[in-house]
This record gives structure tokens, sequence and C-alpha cells, in this order.
């Protein structure tokens, strides 16, 4: 379904893609590990359309999609969260899933208040509750979106990537800041996503004892490079993957 061909992306010299190869099946969880700095977010930026590779190729679904607009990436199905929680602190947590489903899409407010744009409104706030009550966060809809957990507000991530109907999701680091018990349940939410709506996901994530009991396949990138891929518990063995955490 994705397909990452000889990527590299370059800051000011520093090789922060250094010609990255990497393959997603559909319908499969594939997590994304290194440690700090070593390429991650770049290859989600690169692939989502935030950056143009300097090199390579980027494949969706047979279709060459690097140097298309992020929300042209989106709209061929493709959709992503961040490392950071993006929230409009006081909005509420419907109106934030709402505001990211439109500018999902590239819209300009200028076609707000239009006919056509509250239908679109509401036709969205309906979907949103169906995402928030599959989330079991609906009782939260009109809480403002300061006044919620940090697992809450990772959830709320990844509805709002729901929004756009993925066919594949990259989730960087969808536990970020979360303890591991309750990582347990984001990421048993995210296998409910992938079972029951066949969404193919790419999954950036540091808590790897987490991580490994869910995905079917693992890349580890050091240094722009991808060192390592196999089954969770290949790599969970591997001397490799010490050394790379270790420093070496
Ligand atoms: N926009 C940018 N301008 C300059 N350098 C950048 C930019 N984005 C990333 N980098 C650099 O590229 C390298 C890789 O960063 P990246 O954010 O992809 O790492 P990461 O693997 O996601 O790390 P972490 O686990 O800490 O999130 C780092 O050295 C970073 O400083
Ligand atoms: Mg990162």
């Amino acid at each position: 379904m994705l397909e990452v061909v000889k990527v590299v992306k370059s800051f000011y010299g520093l090789r922060a893609l250094d010609s990255v190869n990497l393959k997603v099946e559909k319908g499969s969880m594939v997590g994304l590990i290194g440690p700090n700095g070593s390429g991650k977010t770049t290859l989600f930026n690169v692939i989502s359309g935030v950056y143009k590779p300097d090199e390579g190729e980027i494949y969706l679904n047979g279709e060459k999609i690097a140097g298309l607009t992020p929300h042209e990436i989106c709209g061929k199905g493709l959709g992503r969260s961040f490392q950071q929680p993006r929230l409009f602190k006081e909005m509420t947590v419907l109106e934030n899933i709402m505001v990211s489903a439109r500018s999902q899409k590239g819209e300009s407010l200028s076609k707000a208040l239009t006919r056509s744009w509250l239908e679109e409104e509401a036709r969205l706030a309906k979907k949103a509750f169906s995402i928030l009550k599959f989330l079991q966060l609906e009782r939260l809809a009109f809480n403002p979106a300061s006044n919620i957990s940090a697992g809450q507000a990772r959830l709320l991530e990844i509805a709002k990537v729901l929004m756009g109907d993925p066919q594949i999701a990259l989730l960087d680091e969808p536990t970020g800041g979360v303890a591991p018990r309750l990582s347990e349940k984001i990421f048993d939410y995210i296998r409910k996503i992938n079972r029951e709506f066949g969404v193919t996901f790419l999954i950036i994530e540091h808590k790897l004892g987490v991580l490994f009991d869910y995905v079917d396949y693992v890349y580890l990138m050091d240094r722009g490079k991808i060192v390592l891929e196999g089954k969770p518990e290949e790599v969970a063995k591997s001397s490799t993957a010490l050394e790379v955490y270790l420093g070496g």
C-alpha cells in the first residue's frame, strides 16, 4: 500500500533521511522505532507532503505521491497524527475534530457560511460524534479541549485522523506523555480500528514493550538510515537494536 524508495532529505547538510526504503502492506500494523533525532518524524513529514524529498520516490497504492501537497495526499487516503497534539484549547473537543477535518481538505474560510458549508458542517458533526463514540469519548464532546487528560488528547488526535477516512494512517507517538497501562488501551483502540475498519497503520513509538505486542513488522532507524527490519520478536532480540539504543 505504501512504498518508500531510496528517499533522501537533508537539512543544511545534515542527511536526516539517508536513502530510506520502507514498505507497508495493506491491512498491516507496522512500527517505526529509533533513538531521538534518528529521522522518524522527518520520514512522516516527507511521506505526508510536509517536505518534498531531495531524492527518491514514494508510492501510495502504486501511485507516485512525492511532491504533492499534504491535502492532496490526505485526499488519496493517507492520514497522519502529530508528535505534539495540536489542539485549540479554547474550543470544545467536537469543534477541534471538525476544524481539523476542514483543514485536512485544505479548505479556506471564504467558503464559510454558505449553505453548502452549513450542510457539510452538520454531516461532519454527525461523523465526529460517531468517531467519539467509538473511542468512548462522546461525553467529552462539549468539554473545552483544555480540560481533558493526556490520554484523552492522544485519542482525540486519532479521532482527527479518522475524520479523513484514511486507508493508511501514520501515527507519531500515539502514546507520548501517557503512562504504560493507558498506552495499552490506546493501542487496543488502534488495533480495533485496524481490524474493524481495515485501516493500515505505520506507528512511531518509543514504548517498545507496548508496541511490539501490537505490530506485525518493525523498522529501526538510526541516523537517517533503516538499520534493521523484521518481526517484533526478531528485532527485540537483535544485537543491532541494542547497540543503536545504547548509542553504539
Ligand atoms: N525542519 C528541520 N530543519 C532542520 N533540521 C531538522 C528539521 N526537521 C528535522 N530536523 C533534524 O533532522 C533530524 C531528525 O529529526 P526527527 O525529528 O525526524 O527525529 P525523530 O526520530 O522523530 O526524533 P524524536 O524521537 O526525538 O521525535 C534531527 O537532527 C533534527 O534536528
Ligand atoms: Mg519525532
